[in-house]
């Protein structure tokens, strides 16, 4: 990677995700020095540790920590429901902030959010979500510019997760919406991200239906996959001591249907214990379909024209990884975006109205009835431009 210099990084919520992230990106050649890191059971650090990179003082708290700086990047990887606090407290740092996805947790929160980063960071934030480096999704975002299926009429999408990891959300911190916000927050913000890239226009209306039969105390008797040990153990902060369900609000199935300013209609069916694993989102467009399949990292497009040659790539990712290769991809983002070499492939904004998109589909489904999103891009378009909605 090109750097002009070592990287001082500290790290704020040192969990699994930013262990994994830390120990791709090292793998990768980003020279960086974790100089520290807040948090009270740091569940990431053993991950480092295996690859032999150190984690730093552990400062008692975010203040004690900037304290020390500046640095290059303070890296914020807490629990969902810390975001916004922890991004208060770290935007009193000069230097870039990289925030994992989803940027917040609630309607409140994200327009709070957009206004702080307006006044005080504008153009250093940027939000983790990682999928939007995946180089099948790079691939696909250049087919589609380039008009590879004509103009996208419908949607059909889906995430279906293995029983390991459906069991992992049901014990982590992820099961309360207090901490989670929800589990099509936590889990399908990517995904609602790029779909609205691809889509070109923002939701209007949104409808959903979900619950939770999956991780009851009822079925808890039924024997399941809970995943293996090394997830059992770093489960993480607060977790619960089974998959019982008995504690957890969030839904473990959830259905979807979103129709778009430029018309392009939507469905989305996600589930967190199939015996199937699928992701896979199918665009079918006025002159061909486009299928991304992202358990197996193949992408397919087929023009409508009978004749015409049907193409099929199929991605690699580095042994042993779950993201397709993004997050060493997004390490180079990262690195280029710190040395001022390209933009961040994901906006703070786009960040920001995809979490509002999964917060309208909670807000169906809790409210019973569809929802219209037009006030939602009001106050996020006020928060921005630092006008009163
Ligand atoms: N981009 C992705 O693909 C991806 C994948 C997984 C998780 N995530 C996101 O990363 C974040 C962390 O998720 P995770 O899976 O690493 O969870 P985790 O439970 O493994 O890690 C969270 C860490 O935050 C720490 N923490 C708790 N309270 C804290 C506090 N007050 N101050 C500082 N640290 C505190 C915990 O001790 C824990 O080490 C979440 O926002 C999640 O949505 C993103």
């Amino acid at each position: 990677m090109k750097q002009s210099k070592r990287h001082r990084i500290a790290v704020i919520g040192l969990g699994m995700r930013l262990g994994m992230f830390l120990r791709a990106a090292h793998a990768e050649g980003w020279d960086y020095e974790l100089a520290g890191h807040v948090d009270p059971s740091p569940v990431g650090a053993p991950l480092l540790a295996e690859q032999g990179i150190e984690a730093g003082v552990a400062y008692p708290d975010v203040a004690a920590l900037l304290a020390d700086g500046p640095f290059d990047l303070v890296m914020i990887g807490s629990p969902n429901h810390l975001h916004l606090e922890h991004l208060r407290a770290t935007l009193d740092h000069p230097g870039p902030i990289f925030i994992e996805k989803p940027i917040v947790r609630t309607e409140a929160e994200s327009f709070e959010a957009a206004r702080l980063i307006r006044e005080r960071g504008d153009g250093r934030v940027f939000v983790g979500l990682v999928a939007r480096s995946a180089p099948i999704v790079r691939a696909a975002l250049e087919r589609l510019d380039a008009g590879a299926i004509g103009d996208i009429v419908s949607i059909d999408a889906t995430e279906h997760l293995p029983p390991a990891h459906g069991a992992y959300l049901a014990r982590n911190w992820r099961r309360r919406a207090e901490w989670g916000g929800s589990y099509m927050l936590d889990k399908v913000c990517h995904d609602f991200d790029i779909l609205r890239r691809m889509i070109g226009a923002r939701p209007t209306r949104v409808a959903s239906f979900g619950g939770r039969r999956i991780f009851t105390p009822e079925s808890a008797k039924v024997a399941r996959d809970e995943g293996p040990a090394i997830l059992r153990r770093l489960s993480g902060w607060n977790a619960a001591p089974d998959t019982s369900g008995a504690d957890m609000d969030v839904t473990d199935h959830q259905v979807a249907i979103v129709e778009y300013a430029n018309g392009v209609r939507l469905s989305f069916h996600s589930n967190t214990c199939a015996a199937v694993a699928e992701r896979r989102w199918n665009l079918v467009g006025t002159r061909g379909v486009l299928t991304i399949d992202l358990v197996q990292n193949t992408l397919a497009i087929t023009p409508l024209e009978p004749r015409g040659t049907i193409e099929q790539f199929r991605w690699r990712g580095p042994a042993g990884d779950s993201h397709g290769g993004a997050d060493q991809a997004m390490a180079h983002d990262l690195v280029a975006a710190l040395e001022g070499e390209r933009a961040f492939p994901v906006s703070v904004t786009a960040s920001l109205v995809a979490g509002l998109t999964v917060m309208a589909i909670d807000r169906a489904l809790a409210e019973d009835r569809i929802v219209d999103c037009a006030p939602l891009w009001a106050s996020l378009d006020s928060a921005e431009a630092g006008v009163a909605a």
